[in-house]
């Protein structure tokens, strides 16, 4: 059984294949502490790692020093107000204003199930466990109930928390983490991943040092500058070797995620709703979920670690029909014209890209209402007939009689003050009353938390769905929440806003596709400011970056790949010079980047040089040729851009290990070099494989390097040789067969 109660040593122990998570139970048995986090061990009886045998002992054996024991011992839910001063996991406010809570074991169950959370994203699947530990605060009568879950096939354990308020007046839940745990340091670094718009996700490492550290959103959004993720890496870590832990919340709004090291030497680590800004406010009988947060220990690395989250996010968090489909490609107009367009452009372009073999052609913002720059009209859901003369209908159907599928955007979060929307329902945008709210790309976010505007935006949205054959909806969201204030809440109940905000977006998700099941969803935020597994449950692909630099997205893939699937990264071939960094890359190049995602171009097929437009067809049959391979294979990253400044390399490893596909980006030539030796990963050591190289020319694969077979330990460890290639930015794609 994975998940045991061991009655005697009143311990809980979660084991997956590889990871054990250790909770026990101290002072009789009262409070539920942190015993163990890491690779699977055999013995249950470890409650002495809780410390409770040394001073200062538990408060029935030492009353006299019960801070210090609240302050030292390993709590596994670390409230606030009793003496526990290294960050609260749980805040609570009564209405006497006090804020100090001490929770209690009352009761646990196992079960064989994991649970949906109540309007919230969360990992779902069969052959799951699931342990509850349900604790309560005696005087006020708040419970917190503890949740883990693991499925059979992952590595992973899942948190979440929910409060229950069996009191008799309400409370206000000021902070409430998802998953917070206590460990020893052990000289771990901390692993985030930072960024702004157009650079997205990128990798910092630093060492754990006293006090907090951490990273947040309080945007409203999981943001482009700080994803809901943390990891601590223990010493030496890298690709292959050394421990880490991984935390990530699914969640896409605010969020905090910290460490604190303490005097100890001791290491606590949270993370959940980010709780400024934010505080609930539950009635008599009333309670609140935390959204879940997913643990994953590896003991080999960060490979093992992105492995395991890329599979649980792909088997048990991605529950769009069009998970486990080839994506069709496609060509979107934003870069290609922007907000400049008519139904003869558009119609110009697939006529283009369905002799290319392009699979998708999707209208991008500026179809609507007066939308002719971005100053203007969102809100304002109805086709823009002047500049799609016919109608919608007509043009889908034209785009669909050459054989091509057809999606759109929207931004239905929004409203523009220079809109039909808002001139009706000034009162409909997040404001506070006799405050003017801040603009931001000349926008207002509308009030979702209050119903008949969730009812309007929902409305707008399916009029033109059913309006025509429809089947992608890209939905943008280009602003941060500020000003927060609603109409519909009480003065007690403004601190909701953001998460009720959340709930909304989610629960007009969860229509959208009750509506149209087959409907590809790909979510987006001024490019990847809401990359988050929050979304990323209700579309199986998310918009990575507004930068489609074929170099600058080395980076942002590298980071995004750490915790997300290949398959979930929206990644485009654009147009040069670039429209955001003006860099000049070869069309070849760009290709291979974009092939790590989803695939497709954002760029005006008419337009561009007749030699990069020649090459689509090619490039589109590369990625009927390796892309399942890309979506469905383990991930190895081989060299980092980003750590080396001169070359990237990574590698898909199909999961019978019979097949890989390596990319290899020389980002700058060097003069007077060697060909590069490059050590392959995730191959079948005792298996033959012959390597080919993918000509773009030919569209076929040729031979790479000596024509004989070679083991797959011998290719991993002594390795191939990458020739140099001539100029920078210059890439390679190696196909690795078994022979
Ligand atoms: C931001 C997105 O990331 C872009 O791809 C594009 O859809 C624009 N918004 C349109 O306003």
């Amino acid at each position: 059984m994975p998940i045991t109660y061991h009655e005697k040593e009143r311990i809980f122990k979660i084991d997956t294949q590889r990871t054990s998570y250790i909770i026990g139970l101290a002072d009789r048995p009262g409070y539920a502490g942190h015993v163990y986090y890491g690779a699977r061990v055999q013995d249950a009886a470890l409650a002495h790692l809780m410390r409770i045998h040394e001073p200062p002992y538990v408060p029935s054996q030492n009353a006299r020093e019960k801070l210090s024991f609240m302050d030292s011992f390993p709590m596994e839910l670390p409230a606030h107000g009793l003496g526990d001063f290294r960050g609260d996991a749980l805040r609570v406010r009564t209405e006497g204003g006090h804020t100090a809570l001490e929770l209690k074991y009352v009761s646990h169950e196992i079960t064989a199930k994991k649970e949906a959370l109540p309007g919230l994203p969360a990992t779902f699947g069969k052959d799951a466990q699931t342990l509850k530990i349900l604790t309560e605060d005696a005087l006020c009568g708040v419970q917190a109930e503890l949740s883990y879950s693991i499925f059979a096939d992952s590595d992973a354990v899942m948190r979440s928390l929910r409060i229950i308020n069996c009191g008799r007046e309400p409370v206000w839940i000021e902070k409430i983490c998802s998953a917070s745990f206590d460990m020893d340091d052990q000289g771990y670094e901390l692993l985030t991943l930072h960024g702004g718009w157009a650079k997205e996700r990128h990798i910092s490492r630093s060492p754990v040092t006293f006090g907090f550290q951490g990273v947040s959103s309080y945007r409203g959004e999981s943001s482009h500058q700080h994803q809901p993720f943390l990891a601590l890496l223990g010493k030496g870590a890298d690709q292959e070797h050394g421990e880490v832990y991984g935390l990530h919340l699914v969640y896409s709004g605010n969020f905090s995620a910290s460490v604190y090291k303490g005097q100890y030497e001791q290491l606590r680590i949270m993370l959940g709703i980010g709780e400024e800004d934010f505080c609930w406010k539950l009635e008599p009988g009333e309670a609140f979920q935390a959204p879940e947060a997913v643990l994953v220990y590896s003991a080999e690395g960060l490979g093992r670690m992105s492995r395991t989250y890329h599979d649980l996010y792909r088997n048990h968090l991605i529950r769009s029909a069009c998970q486990k489909k080839p994506r069709p490609v496609l060509i979107n107009n934003w870069e290609a014209t922007y907000f400049d367009f008519d139904e003869k452009k558009l119609y110009a372009i697939a006529k283009q890209a369905s002799k290319a073999g392009i699979e998708m052609l999707v209208m991008d913002d500026g179809w609507f209402g007066a939308r002719s720059s971005d100053n203007c009209a969102l809100g304002d859901w109805y086709v823009n007939e002047r500049k799609l003369k016919g109608g919608l209908k007509k043009l889908v159907d034209r785009v669909n009689a050459l054989g091509m599928k057809f999606g759109i955007w929207f931004e239905p979060e929004m409203v523009s003050p220079d809109s039909d929307l808002y001139r009706a329902h000034p009162d409909w945008a997040i404001a506070i009353p006799g405050r003017e709210a801040g603009l931001c790309r000349c926008q207002y976010v509308l009030d979702l938390s209050r119903k008949e505007i969730r009812d309007y935006v929902f409305e707008s949205i399916t009029r033109i769905l059913d309006s025509a054959n429809i089947e992608y909806v890209k939905w943008d969201m280009n602003r941060q929440l500020a000003d927060l204030g609603s109409l519909g809440l009480p003065a007690d109940r403004q601190g909701e806003l953001s998460h009720r905000y959340m709930l909304a977006v989610y629960e007009l998700q969860e229509r959208l596709l009750k509506r149209y099941p087959k409907l590809l969803l790909e979510n987006c935020s001024g490019g990847g400011a809401r990359f988050d597994p929050g979304m990323l449950y209700y579309s199986p692909q998310i918009w990575c970056s507004d930068d489609t630099d074929a170099i600058e997205r080395l980076m942002i893939q590298e980071g995004t790949a750490l915790i997300y699937p290949l398959s979930a990264m929206g990644a485009h071939v654009s147009d040069c010079p670039n429209h955001t960094v003006g860099r000049v890359t070869p069309f070849e190049t760009r290709g291979y980047v974009a092939l790590a995602g989803t695939f497709g171009y954002e760029l005006d097929i008419t337009k561009i040089p007749a030699q990069d437009r020649e090459m689509i067809p090619k490039q589109v049959a590369m990625y009927h040729r390796y892309h399942k391979l890309v979506a469905e294979g383990d991930y190895y990253r081989i060299a980092s851009y980003a750590e080396n400044h001169i070359y990237d390399c990574y590698m898909t490893v199909k999961k019978d290990r019979s097949e890989a596909l390596l990319t290899y980006i020389q980002v700058m030539m060097q003069p007077n070099g060697h060909s590069r030796k490059i050590c392959l990963k995730g191959l079948d050591p005792d298996k033959r494989y012959r390597v080919k190289r993918f000509c773009m020319d030919s569209g076929k694969e040729v031979s790479y390097g000596p024509k004989q077979a070679f083991y797959g330990d011998t290719l991993m460890k002594a390795g191939l040789l990458a020739e140099t290639l001539w100029g920078d930015f210059r890439g390679v794609l190696l196909h690795i067969t078994e022979a």
